[in-house]
């Protein structure tokens, strides 16, 4: 019997430890998981709800580190996560993603000599300037056991000298939760409450520090969805941080006054696969719905300079817009005009719902 802390603790944590918490009660003779919520994300919104629509048992701990600058928030976790190691003597502790909770309990388990195992391990967008990179990064150096979403992550691992036996191809864990909820989420009422069942819309999500923290680069994505939504009506779930920062630079007339864009508060995660499965285009900055819109064959548009996640592009629905407003527009026009084919849809290798069983199987491989 392995027994396993995992942690979760930001938003796009929750549909990947889902399934693995899910994956090991299913299988309670061989693994005793024990969840840990750091508490990065703690509001309504950003937490409770994905725990609720993903079906995930209430955490066995919650540290409740909340938000703060990196340093602070980082320190916290890894502070508070210490004591529960030194309790609980886990055989292993599983973090997933790249968020600042993520490299704070593999940082500690490296200090107190558990072993790690980091899901989604190898994903590099080679920008440093983003914070994710740097936890990405620092992650997979300390971790004993690598499990990546696809082959180019493989060698990205390789090329920094990870040796090849701590690296196992699982394939991606979201699109576990992504194929389980699917039915579920059309159940949603959260396409007509916005009145916007059988009509072409897109959806928008932004909230990157380097889009949303100056008026510049917010100003030129602004200028873009302006002249997008005069084709069809943007829903915008807005994050916390993007809403606080429209504010503080002083846009909230101009948002208001976009009559095309639909401002609404974070989606549940049922409510938003809906959102998303049915819309013509989407604009994100967010790394896992490229992912999620590969699988479900929806145009995607990333309004970054660069990815994590290439074979979004190689095989799957993404293009690397950049943050410019003319190169934005001049993609979804494109999209618009010329919609794909949904026959011709790729899949990558392994993104196939049996990630989770994987693993599981991985871990008691390596123990
Ligand atoms: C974090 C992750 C990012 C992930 C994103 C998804 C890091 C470095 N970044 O960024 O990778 O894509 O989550 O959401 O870990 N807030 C709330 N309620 C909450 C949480 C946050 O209102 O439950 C507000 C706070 O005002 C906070 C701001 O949102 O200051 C930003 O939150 P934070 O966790 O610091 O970073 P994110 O931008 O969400």
């Amino acid at each position: 019997m392995l027994k396993v802390i995992i942690v979760a603790g930001a938003r796009p944590n929750f549909m990947k430890v889902a399934p693995i918490v899910a994956a090991m009660r299913r299988r309670s003779n061989e693994f005793h998981p024990i969840l840990i919520h750091t508490g990065q994300h703690y509001d309504a919104a950003m937490s409770d709800a994905f725990f609720r629509d993903l079906e995930i048992p209430d955490p066995d701990v919650d540290l409740g580190v909340g938000s703060a600058s990196h340093a602070v928030q980082t320190a916290g976790v890894i502070q508070a996560f210490e004591p529960s190691v030194i309790n609980e003597k886990p055989d292993w502790v599983l973090v997933v993603g790249d968020v600042n909770s993520t490299i704070a309990c593999a940082l500690v388990c490296a200090k107190l000599d558990v072993k790690v195992a980091h899901v989604e391990a190898g994903l590099r967008s080679r920008d440093r300037t983003m914070p994710e990179e740097i936890n990405r990064v620092l992650t997979d150096q300390i971790a004993d056991l690598l499990l990546t979403p696809s082959a180019d992550a493989d060698e990205n691992l390789k090329s920094e000298g990870i040796p090849a036996e701590r690296i196992r191809f699982v394939g991606n864990i979201m699109i576990d939760s992504l194929l389980e909820n699917l039915g579920r989420a059309r159940k949603s009422t959260a396409r007509a409450d916005l009145g916007l069942e059988d009509k072409d819309y897109a959806v928008l999500t932004l909230h990157r520090p380097s889009n949303v923290d100056e008026h510049a680069a917010l100003s030129r994505i602004l200028d873009a969805l302006e002249r997008i939504s005069q084709r069809l009506p943007i829903v915008f779930p807005a994050h916390p941080r993007t809403r606080k920062m429209i504010d503080e630079l002083g846009l909230t007339e101009r948002v208001a006054n976009m009559k095309g864009l639909i401002v609404i508060d974070p989606a549940s995660y049922l409510d938003f696969l809906q959102l998303l499965s049915g819309a013509r285009l989407v604009l994100t900055d967010s790394g896992g719905i490229q992912e999620e819109t590969t699988v479900l064959g929806i145009p995607c548009i990333t309004l970054r300079e660069n990815t994590e996640r290439p074979i979004t592009v190689e095989m799957g629905t993404n293009r690397i817009a950049g943050t410019q407003t003319a190169r934005i527009v001049a993609a979804a026009n494109e999209v618009l005009d010329h919609p794909p084919d949904k026959n011709n849809l790729r899949i990558p290798p392994l993104w196939d719902g049996k990630t989770a069983d994987r693993i599981l199987d991985a871990l008691m491989g390596a123990s």
